[in-house]
């Protein structure tokens, strides 16, 4: 009788499977990124907090001095979003813990905050062992400043294990960036992802203004030679909540070695049924 209500105790109070995603792309001063970022933060937003009233499209990297050591950012280049549980099709729960890598930039001085000499972006986004003591979980930008104003979690102590990256493309074109500069960026980045051997998918953003030919370029950019397995294209948009949480639950798929099929439904087809 005991192992018959211990197997139910364990059945109905089973911990959903818990993935630990890190999304990364194309980050740095205006130089580097353009009048604005690839959709890093904004696609964060949208996957983890549900209400749609909790969806701002502000998440500026400019910082000032007590806001980059605050305990939200806590000094590090990199933010935790907290946590969701989603449902894929076929009915696993999955809790995903998300952290965004990016990086800040000092508001005053227009350089990126660096006081111990850091690895540039590229390698130090793909970081898989993460560390960042009683560092609070970022919400948005009025948050910072005055974070016992808002709910407050923290990332877990310990070591924040990275199980898979989510890597952006952003499809639109943007001034002040060229399309040859992100190529090379996420490139570069796709090139060290690969050598940690954790899975990735890479997401374009911005479809609801997506450039044909930026589309074209990251289709011939995942079918490179280098890349041996072809990576797995989601086409997102964060602003019209399409095909968001598709890019995460097709992450943690590879990553529990799902066995059936990941339905990936193009952005234009994926669109007419939100
Ligand atoms: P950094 O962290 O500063 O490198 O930028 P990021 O990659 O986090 O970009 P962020 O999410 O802050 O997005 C930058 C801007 O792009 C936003 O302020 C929006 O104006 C725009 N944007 C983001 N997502 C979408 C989207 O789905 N559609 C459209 N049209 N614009 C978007
Ligand atoms: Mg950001």
């Amino acid at each position: 009788i005991y192992c018959r209500y211990k197997k139910q105790f364990e059945k109905t109070t089973a911990l959903p499977r818990c993935i630990n995603v890190a999304v990364v792309g194309l980050s740095g001063a205006e130089k580097e990124k353009g009048a604005v970022g690839v959709g890093k933060s904004c696609l964060c937003n949208r996957f983890v907090r549900l209400s749609s009233d909790d969806f701002k499209d502000d998440h500026n990297s400019l910082l000032s001095n007590s806001d980059f050591s605050g305990r939200v950012v806590n000094n590090d280049n990199f933010l935790y979003w907290g946590d969701v549980i989603k449902t894929s099709e076929e009915g696993t729960d999955y809790m995903f813990r998300v952290i965004e890598q990016t990086e800040f930039i000092d508001d005053s001085t227009f350089q990126p905050f660096c006081g111990v000499k850091t690895d540039p972006y590229i390698k130090r986004c793909v970081a898989t062992k993460i560390e960042s003591p009683e560092k609070l979980m970022y919400i948005c930008r009025s948050q910072l400043g005055i974070e016992e104003k808002y709910e407050q979690k923290v990332l877990p102590p310990g070591e924040f294990s990275v199980d898979g990256f989510l890597c952006v493309f952003d499809v639109s074109v943007v001034p002040g960036r060229s399309i040859v500069k992100q190529l090379e960026t996420v490139t570069n980045i796709l090139t060290n992802i690969k050598n940690t051997k954790k899975p990735v998918v890479l997401v374009t953003t911005k479809n609801d203004k997506f450039n044909e030919a930026y589309v074209q370029e990251v289709q011939k950019l995942v079918s490179h030679s280098e890349f041996k397995k072809a990576i797995p294209i989601v086409e997102t948009s964060a602003y019209l909540n399409v095909n968001v949480d598709a890019a995460f639950i097709a992450l943690a798929h590879i990553i529990d070695r799902f066995k059936g099929r990941t339905k990936i439904v193009p952005y234009l087809e994926s669109v007419k049924t939100t």
